[in-house]
C-alpha cells in the first residue's frame, strides 16, 4: 500500500496521520515545503520517502513535480488531511487515476455556495443564500434575504471574515471590511445552538460518529477576546433532542457523494428542534477536535483513520465513555504571558479528570486569538456526566486568568 500523503508535519497533527499510516502498513510518500532535515523526529522515522516543494499552495506546479519524482512508481492513495489541501490531492488522484473523491466531489465540500446548492437539490434544510463578488450583488442578496445576515468568504476557515450583519448602518459598516475577499456567501441568520457533526465514513457511510457543543457560537467567541471557547463532545449523541442533526448529517454525506475518511460538519438546533445545516468539509475538525474524540473513547482515530482509508476497515470500540471539554484561553494585554493565576485550584478541583493543560507558560509571546482558536494555551477535561464536564470547563473558563504586558 503506497500512500501519498500531503503535508505530513503540518499543521502539528498531521504528524499523528503519518504515524497512524504507517502502523496500518502504509508505505507513506510525504510531500511539503518544509526542508526534510527540518522535519521532526517523530516524522521522519513514518516517511518511506519525502519530496520538498517550494509551494504546497501551488496545484499545477506540485502536481508537475509529484508527476516527475513518482514516475515509475505505482501509488494507491492520494491523501490530505488539511482543509486547504484536499482539492490538490483530489487532483493528483484524478491525474494518476488513484480511487478516492474527484476534484468534482471535493469542490462540493469546499464551495460554501456549490455545497448549499446541491444539498438544496437533495431536498434538506440549508439557510436561504447568494454568492456574491461585487458589492451591488451584496445589496441585492440583503434585498432579497433580509436582515439578520451573514457575510462570509466562499472558501473561507476559521471564522475569519465572517460577520453577522443585523441592519442597513451594519451593511456601510462591514462593507468595506470585506474588499479583500474575492466571493462571498450571503446567507440568511439562523437562530440556535450550533453543533459539529463528525465521522470517519467507509464510502460515505459513518464507521464512526460524533457530536460536539460550541459555548458560545464560534462567531461570539470570534468576536469576544473576553471569552473562553469550550468545545465539548456530546457523550450521550444519540439522545433524541439531537437525532434531527444526525439524520441530518448522514443525508448530506450521501448528497455530497462523501467517500472515505474523516468528514466535519456545522449545523444549528433551532429553538424550535430543527437541524439546519451550517457547513462541511471533507476532512478532521482542527483545534485538537481529534483528541477531544480520542479521550471521549479512549482510542486512537489517527491510526483508525489510516485503517479506513487504506484498508476500508473500522476497528476501534466506539461506545462514549465521556463528555470532553477543550477550554481555550486568552491571555489579559499584550505581548509575553506574565503570569498564570487560579490553575492551581482548578486542578485540585478537577483532580483525574484533567487530561491535558497546555497554558502558555510565563515568557512566552502571545498568539493572535483572532488567527487561531489555539489562543493562548488550552485545558481539556472529560467526565461520564454532562452537567458536571460542563461545570468543570465553565470553571476553568471563568477561574484561570491568564496575563500578558
Ligand atoms: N447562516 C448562519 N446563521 C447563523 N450563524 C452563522 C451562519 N453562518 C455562519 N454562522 C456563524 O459563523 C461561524 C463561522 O461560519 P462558518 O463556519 O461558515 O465559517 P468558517 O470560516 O468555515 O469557520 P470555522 O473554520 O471556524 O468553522 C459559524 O460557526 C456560526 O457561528
Ligand atoms: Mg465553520
Amino acid at each position: 500500500m503506497r500512500v501519498v500523503f500531503l503535508a505530513p508535519a503540518y499543521p502539528p497533527e498531521m504528524i499523528q496521520y503519518t504515524r497512524g499510516l504507517a502502523e496500518v502498513g502504509a508505505e507513506v510518500y510525504g510531500v511539503g515545503d518544509q526542508p526534510q532535515s527540518s522535519l521532526p523526529a517523530q516524522v521522519k522515522q513514518h516517511l518511506h520517502d519525502y519530496l520538498q516543494v517550494p509551494r504546497i499552495m501551488d496545484e499545477d506546479d506540485v502536481i508537475a513535480r509529484v508527476t516527475a519524482w513518482l514516475r515509475g512508481r505505482n501509488i494507491d492513495r492520494v491523501l490530505a488531511n488539511w482543509e486547504v489541501l484536499v482539492q490538490l490531492a483530489a487532483r493528483l488522484r484524478e491525474r494518476f487515476g488513484v480511487p478516492g473523491m474527484t476534484p468534482d466531489v471535493v469542490r462540493g465540500f469546499r464551495d460554501k455556495e456549490l455545497m448549499k446548492e446541491r444539498l438544496r437539490t437533495a431536498g434538506l434544510r440549508v439557510p436561504r443564500s447568494r454568492r456574491a463578488s461585487t458589492e451591488a450583488a451584496v445589496r441585492a442578496a440583503v434585498e432579497e434575504i433580509g436582515y439578520p445576515i451573514i457575510l462570509k468568504p466562499i472558501a473561507g476557515a476559521g471564522s475569519a471574515d465572517t460577520y453577522c450583519i443585523r441592519d442597513a448602518a451594519g451593511l456601510e459598516e462591514t462593507l468595506p471590511k470585506l474588499r479583500s475577499v474575492p466571493e462571498v456567501s450571503c446567507e440568511e441568520y439562523v437562530e440556535g445552538e450550533e453543533f459539529t457533526f463528525d465521522t470517519v465514513c467507509i464510502a460515505g457511510k459513518p464507521a464512526y460518529e460524533n457530536i460536539c457543543q460550541y459555548l458560545p457560537k464560534p462567531i461570539e467567541a470570534r468576536s469576544l477576546e473576553w471569552v473562553s471557547p469550550i468545545v465539548i463532545t456530546v457523550r450521550d449523541m444519540y439522545q433524541a433532542r439531537l437525532q434531527p442533526g444526525i439524520e441530518l448529517g448522514r443525508k448530506v454525506l450521501t448528497a455530497l457523494q462523501m467517500g472515505d475518511g474523516f468528514t466535519h460538519m456545522e449545523w444549528f438546533l433551532t429553538p424550535r428542534g430543527e437541524a439546519i445545516f451550517g457547513e462541511i468539509g471533507c476532512r478532521p475538525g482542527g483545534a485538537h477536535l481529534v483528541d477531544q474524540m480520542n479521550y471521549t473513547s479512549d482510542i486512537d482515530l489517527f491510526r483508525e483513520w489510516a485503517r479506513v482509508v487504506c484498508w476500508n476497515k473500522f476497528e476501534a470500540p466506539v461506545e462514549r465513555k465521556y463528555n470532553t471539554a477543550i477550554i481555550f484561553k486568552r491571555a489579559q494585554g499584550h505581548g509575553r504571558i506574565t503570569r498564570i493565576e487560579g490553575l492551581g485550584d482548578w486542578l485540585r478541583e478537577a483532580r483525574q479528570w484533567a487530561v491535558e493543560e497546555r497554558l502558555l507558560r510565563p515568557g512566552t509571546q502571545r498568539r493572535n486569538w483572532k488567527q487561531t482558536l489555539l489562543s493562548d494555551g488550552h485545558l481539556m477535561v472529560r467526565h461520564p456526566d454532562w452537567d458536571e464536564a460542563k461545570r468543570l470547563s465553565f470553571a476553568a473558563a471563568t477561574g484561570i486568568r491568564l496575563y500578558a504586558g
